[in-house]
């Protein structure tokens, strides 16, 4: 029996992190820490296929999607705008509606993060967001279940985002929100994140403050979080942001502020002697290896969810 084409199942996609419900994220963060800790061999991807479509560089989340696939049973198709014909300009609604027609899932990765919205609205089979300009969901839930691997249930810690107002930030302000913890951002004026992500989390009650200084951002603090100062496609504005974001660098100094046992984040790429000092990066209270470690798991629990049915 051949498998099943995603246009014959009903489906779901994963754009953002409000996609799944609160309940549904937790039993998510479950599913990916079983598989984190060796509890889940199913494979429920067998036979089935993923296509990446990735319009901006990536290590961690080509491979966490990639050999998350496998190991589930099925396979990931790697597509970048020089080999396929999206890059010549054939429509995102047509390469939708093609894709569909082979695999049973398509994530992507792309700037604009209306391509995914449009995407998503012609395929008939999930989608799945790798990073877009505006959020970078996949990366928050690895985030959430690190610090739950090393600090137990997220409801009522405090996060410090320092630096940018970035996908990330906007994310990070949407879990927030979500499952129930305290969010303190500090960015310099100018970059602070999207501001329908603040008005939504204002409008759900969420402990999410702004702030400009990122002392008070740390203080009480149990994770500090940062990311790089120029995000993939604003290269040429490095400098203007290197003096921008100067007074918001992670150093021992800011960490210290945090509490005792607060952990560093960091998604990867980083940049050493900017955002963060090599000191905190390559230092005790740093879990990123964990972190990258966990795009895996949490790839793997979004997959079996989507296009292996498994329940949530
Ligand atoms: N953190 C993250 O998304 O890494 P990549 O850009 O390497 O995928
Ligand atoms: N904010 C960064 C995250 C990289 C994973 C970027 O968009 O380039």
């Amino acid at each position: 029996m051949p498998v099943p084409t995603g246009a014959e199942r009903p489906h779901r996609d994963f754009l953002n992190i409000g996609d799944f419900s609160p309940a549904e994220t937790f039993a998510l963060l479950d599913l990916a820490e079983r598989m984190r800790t060796g509890g889940y061999d199913a494979r429920p991807l067998a036979g089935k296929a993923l296509a990446m479509l990735f319009m901006k560089s990536s290590t961690r989340t080509r491979m966490s999607f990639e050999v998350g696939a496998i190991q589930l049973g099925g396979s990931a198709h790697f597509l970048s705008p020089r080999d396929v014909q999206i890059g010549r300009g054939e429509p995102i609604a047509d390469t939708a509606r093609v894709l569909s027609r082979y695999v049973q899932g398509i994530m992507i990765r792309t700037f604009a993060h209306q391509d995914v919205v449009e995407l998503a609205e012609y395929a008939t089979v999930p989608v799945i967001n790798g990073l877009t300009d505006l959020s970078h969901p996949c990366q928050i839930l690895a985030d959430v279940l690190t610090v739950q691997q090393h600090q137990g249930d997220i409801r009522g810690k405090t996060v410090a985002w320092i630096g940018d107002g970035n996908n990330m930030a906007n994310s990070w302000i949407e879990a927030a929100a979500h499952l129930g913890f305290a969010l303190r951002v500090a960015c310099p004026e100018g970059y602070d994140p999207d501001p329908e992500f603040l008005a939504a989390a204002d409008a759900r009650g969420a402990d999410v403050r702004l702030l400009r200084d990122p002392r008070e951002a740390v203080d009480g603090a149990d994770v500090v979080t940062t990311d790089v100062w120029a995000s993939m496609g604003q290269e040429e504005e490095q400098a203007k942001r290197a003096m921008a974001f100067a007074l918001y660098q992670v150093d021992g100094e800011l960490m210290a502020k945090a509490r005792s046992h607060a952990i560093f984040l960091h998604c990867l790429p980083a940049h050493r002697g900017e955002e963060v000092t090599a000191e905190v990066i390559d230092g005790p209270q740093s879990v990123v290896w964990d972190e990258a470690e966990n795009r895996l798991h949490i790839q793997k629990a979004i997959m079996a969810a989507l296009m292996g049915h498994v329940p949530l």
